[in-house]
């Protein structure tokens, strides 16, 4: 069977850092409670730059560092639940933007939080059925425009960001994925498009019980599948939404902590984008060598979940 190998990575963050403490002149709350309760310290948030402009920049730095020629890819997807606009979809926008080929599909993946996972197995099966030896998956989201600043239960946690990958088939090495869905407006809900303003709402504790179940489902299923032990994994790449739903899983799992990687301090809740900024950051810092067995694990908006085991 073929696997999955991805090729480079890229990402991008606007400039504009905020920190808790200036969450806290917008809402009653504080910077002890914000990490305390999620890790959280800072985020970026976007000021003059747009979703596109961050997926663009993202895009370009993966294709750039792994010398991929646009020519070669054979689809181009875009998770996220914050396009600019729902038509043209930010895939079609990136397509004219970098200038990719035309007789490829392009298209947005609306999967909440677990969009860049479930966008990497849409691509594996693409890349099974061309000629072309890449597939670009970007993960990239504006929250900042779909959030309530008056809602401190929500507006401390999400940040702007995105994340990209060139991913390409692999003749060896371990590859399993395990997606799910259960439908449910209650635990997240974002309006639109329609007359209400985009906005969302969260039942964060249906949503932290839900990923404490859901993220060691997925690494079971994927250890299951590749035959697989939990030490023969190198990294585990969660989605960043809280510090304690990752260290309790690691907990649960028996797993050491060390393991899972965490960034969300610094970035707060990217959803979509939030696996492929880790990924790029950890390769940038020489954490991520070829060989190495990656577990990602997404959960988020739906409900849905998913989970992939690749070799680095
Ligand atoms: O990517 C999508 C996935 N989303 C998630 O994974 C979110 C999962 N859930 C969580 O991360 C947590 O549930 C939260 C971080 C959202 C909330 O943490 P919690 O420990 O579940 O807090 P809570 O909602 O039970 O609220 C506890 C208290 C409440 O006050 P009372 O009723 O006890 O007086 C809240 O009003 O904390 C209050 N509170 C805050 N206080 C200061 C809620 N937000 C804040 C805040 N600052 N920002």
């Amino acid at each position: 069977m073929k696997g999955l190998k991805i090729a480079s990575t890229g990402r991008a963050l606007p400039a504009r850092v905020v920190t808790n403490d200036d969450m806290s002149r917008l809402v009653e709350t504080s910077d002890e409670w914000i990490a305390s309760r999620t890790g959280i310290r800072a985020r970026h948030f976007c000021e003059r730059e747009t979703q596109t402009d961050l997926a663009g920049l993202a895009a370009q730095r993966a294709l750039e560092r792994g010398k991929v020629d646009p020519r070669g890819l054979c689809a181009c997807i875009v998770a996220t639940v914050t396009p600019d606009t729902s038509a043209p979809t930010s895939a079609c926008l990136l397509q004219q933007r970098l200038g990719l080929p035309e007789d490829i599909p392009c298209f947005d993946m609306n999967v909440g939080c677990t969009g860049f996972i479930y966008a990497l197995q849409v691509a594996r099966g693409l890349l099974l059925q061309s000629e072309r030896p890449y597939a670009l998956i970007v993960g990239a989201e504006a929250l900042s425009r779909i959030t309530d600043f008056t809602d401190r239960g929500t507006c401390v946690l999400f940040g702007d960001g995105a994340g990209a990958a060139v991913v390409t088939l692999a003749e060896g090495g371990p590859y399993a994925c395990t997606l799910g869905a259960r439908g449910d407006a209650e635990a997240i809900f974002i309006a639109g498009p329609g007359p209400q303003p985009p906005c969302i709402r969260m039942d964060g504790q249906k949503v932290f019980r839900f990923a404490v179940e859901a993220v060691p489902h997925c690494v079971h299923v994927l250890l299951e599948e590749t035959g697989l032990a939990l030490e023969d994994i190198d990294w585990f790449v969660p989605h960043q939404a809280n510090k304690r739903i990752i260290d309790h899983v690691a907990k649960k799992l028996k797993a050491p902590n060390e393991k899972f990687y965490q960034n969300m301090m610094r970035y707060g809740n990217t959803s979509a984008a939030s696996i492929p900024i880790a990924l790029d950051e950890m390769a940038e810092q020489g954490l991520l060598r070829r060989g190495q067995k990656v577990l990602c694990v997404g959960f988020g908006a739906g409900l849905t979940w998913g989970g992939v085991l690749l070799e680095w």
